[in-house]
């Protein structure tokens, strides 16, 4: 044994990898492993009050799009780049039968068929039927423009949730956009960070006595403080739940349930630790392989207004110093700082992790049924089996 094998062991960070993420289950574009298995669902692409008479950009999987509403209601989803010469359709124009093209004015309806070209001698009749600007279906549901970006033939049935189908009198639905939870700002739409670091962090419920009571102070309620038992399962709907046991100081004992369902939707129970069934859903949509964006759909008493979120006495995130960013850190801050895509190779998972392992597992296994040519759980063509039951909540036992 010389010398060096001696050093090796002492951790010095001289002896470093090269340092390595797991692409399968990270990298979205189009093609890849994962990036296929994630275009046989449906993803929430923007708030419906969002879409109005002006052409939006959007990213979305790796890909540039432009979403638009015609003059009649509908909203269209297609490629930025007009078939005619590839100008953006961003400077089109929205009419009554779709979308203008600034520069020669073809006309496209929502699903991308050109009814309109102006320039050309009988309006194009006989080759304006062989053109189409290359679209995606959308269907509105619960404030939000979801979008099918897969194989056509493979279109799934758009999932729905019992929580948000069962809205009571007295009670509305509220759709959301916005950054991670407890650390970000609903002033932020974008995270910098791939979306896995953020879904995976939903079967991680021993952060919340650390980082979000112990270290940074109470971020939601001091019962998160009470160390859980903890037992993660899958389920047979698909996806996997924890359920998170406290026992807690003043005699009540709790089961805190939550699930992530494939590919990014997330049912977390109140973080106020109300009684009962989660109110909301959550989904976790890559932007791209280095950025994220949550969705999310909630029921709110009709009387609900938004409160101003503040991290720490008077502040809000955004309006914290970095010295305040570093002593009193939320999930931004963990999930970020973890860079733009985590180093799989560099980690040390221990039992506490075993839900993540657990989940990148069956991601694993779903990836692969899609590329030996299957259908993934989740994915239903019944319209009788649209409707998830949602099973997150709050229990207490006593
Ligand atoms: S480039 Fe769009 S109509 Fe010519
Ligand atoms: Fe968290």
């Amino acid at each position: 044994m010389d010398g060096t094998e001696n050093t090796r062991n002492i951790g010095s960070a001289y002896h470093m990898g090269q340092p390595s993420h797991d692409a399968t289950i990270t990298e979205v574009g189009r093609g890849t492993p994962c990036g296929e298995w994630m275009r046989r669902y449906w993803h929430p692409v923007s708030l419906s009050s969002r879409v109005k008479d002006l052409p939006l950009k959007i990213r979305i999987l790796g890909e540039d799009l432009v979403l638009f509403r015609d003059k009649k209601g509908k909203v269209g989803l297609v490629h930025p780049r007009c078939v005619h010469r590839g100008t953006e359709l961003y400077y089109g124009r929205v009419e009554e039968g779709g979308i203008r093209c600034c520069y020669h004015g073809w006309l496209f309806d929502t699903e991308g068929r050109c009814t309109d070209m102006p320039c050309e001698p009988n309006n194009g009749e006989g080759y304006r039927q062989n053109v189409r600007q290359p679209w995606y279906p959308v269907e509105e549901k619960y404030g939000l423009v979801f979008a099918y970006m897969g194989p056509p033939e493979k279109k799934p049935i758009l999932p729905l949730w019992s929580n948000l189908e069962e809205v009571g009198p007295g009670e509305k639905l509220i759709a959301r956009n916005g950054s991670i939870g407890a650390g970000g700002d609903a002033t932020i739409d974008i995270v910098p960070c791939n979306w896995l670091q953020d879904w995976e962090n939903v079967m991680d419920p021993f952060h919340l006595p650390i980082l979000h009571t112990a270290f940074s102070g109470v971020q939601f309620v001091p019962e998160f403080g009470v160390m859980p038992t903890v037992a993660w399962d899958y389920d047979p709907d698909g996806g996997m739940k924890y359920t998170a046991h406290r026992d807690l100081e003043d005699g009540r004992k709790v089961d805190r349930v939550t699930y992530v369902h494939f590919p990014h939707v997330r049912i977390v129970p109140s973080t106020e630790l109300a009684a009962g069934q989660a109110a909301g859903i959550g989904w976790v949509v890559p932007v791209d392989d280095t950025h994220f964006t949550l969705f999310a759909a909630q029921k709110v008493p009709n009387d609900f207004k938004p409160v101003r979120r503040e991290r720490i006495p008077g502040k809000t995130w955004v309006e914290m110093s970095e010295e305040e960013h570093q002593r009193f850190p939320g999930d931004w801050e963990a999930q970020v700082s973890q860079g733009a895509i985590t180093y799989h190779s560099d980690e040390h998972l221990a039992a506490s992790d075993r839900g993540i392992r657990m989940l990148r597992k069956l991601m694993k296994e779903q990836i692969e049924i899609v590329e030996k040519g299957g259908d993934p759980q989740g994915v239903t063509f019944d319209p009788a089996k649209a409707v998830h039951q949602v099973k997150s909540g709050n229990f207490f036992l006593k």
